[in-house]
């Protein structure tokens, strides 16, 4: 059975990731934006490219949210990147809107689909598309912690010259200032981190991760990470497709897990063909369990905004 995944904004996040789902061969795409032209030329683009790719993917390009019906995944990118100097919180009045308009049309067009989140500010985004849709908790997911434990393995592996696959982490808490990476699981090839790197030099690398997204941009000038972003929100899509039930760090919605309720913020979710299938309690630290709580707080009061 073909499977389908719409894209909603063809920017960089949302056609490079259009790239990797229909290059992968998993899903046949529609790539929808308000600038329906935009949409069309980078749709055309990519189907020149599968003569020589060697697929057989289907790819529509367009801005009629009818196009979405029966999508098994729906991915929200649609909204404005952050500029150099910005924090992500600050886009919040201008996406709030667009994700809300985008999330009616997905309730209408696409009700059985998951939707996958990545606009910024990311937790307080997904918050909303969750409330728009009305969607079943399940069904409706973050993409943050998987891209932001993937720059902290980076920083890792130049650190101790250690391949990354040997490398394992997990960053909680919001896609932003108060991310919360989970030390007491990040391992280098099976050993706490904490033997191999000492204190000072660890917290320099987490400030480092934590502003990794404002690194790229700055050096950027327009526009923000698109290659990274889109790896990570197509390492989720691949865990529902293929119903591989990994753990991965997303942004869901808690109900007393970690001791946190009523938002969504970066856990460990164990992803499959049913969506967030079960929000995984590690055995974390008082210290990270703390800073899990302040993090929950910056998002609540980012919430209220809304
Ligand atoms: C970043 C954006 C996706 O971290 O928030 O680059």
């Amino acid at each position: 059975m073909t499977r389908k995944v719409s894209i909603i904004g063809a920017g960089a996040v949302g056609a490079t990731l259009a790239h990797r789902v229909l290059e992968s061969g998993v899903a046949d795409v529609v790539l929808l934006d308000v600038l329906k032209n935009i949409a069309e030329a980078k749709t055309l683009d990519l189907l020149d490219a599968a003569p020589v790719a060697g697929h057989e993917k289907n790819i529509t390009g367009t801005d009629d949210y009818a196009q979405i019906r029966k999508s098994d995944i729906v991915v929200i990118t649609a909204g404005l990147p952050r500029k150099p100097g910005m924090t992500r919180d600050e886009l919040i009045a201008k996406n709030a809107s667009i994700v809300k308009d985008v999330s009616e049309k997905v309730k209408k067009y696409a009700p059985d689909s998951i939707v996958i989140v990545v606009t910024n500010p990311l937790d307080t985004m997904t918050y909303l598309a969750r409330k728009i849709t009305g969607f079943k908790k399940e069904k409706v997911m973050g993409m943050a912690g998987v891209l932001d434990g993937s720059r902290f393995i980076n920083l890792i592996s130049q650190e101790l010259k250690v391949p990354r696959s040997s490398i394992e982490t997990y960053i909680l808490g919001s896609h932003g200032d108060t991310m919360v990476p989970i030390i007491s699981k990040t391992r280098v090839k099976g050993k706490p981190i904490t033997e191999a790197i000492d204190k000072n030099k660890l917290e320099a690398m987490i400030k480092r991760t934590c502003d990794r997204g404002a690194e790229i941009v700055k050096l950027l000038g327009s526009g923000s990470a698109y290659y990274s972003p889109s790896a990570a929100v197509f390492k989720m899509i691949e865990s529902i497709l293929k119903d591989k039930k990994e753990t991965l760090a997303a942004s869901a919605y808690v109900e007393g897990e970690y001791g946190l309720s009523g938002l969504y913020i970066g856990v460990p979710c164990k992803i499959g063909s049913g969506g967030i299938e079960k929000i995984v309690e590690f055995d974390i630290s008082g210290a990270e369990s703390a800073a899990l709580a302040r993090s929950a707080e910056a998002i609540k009061a980012l919430n209220k905004l809304l």
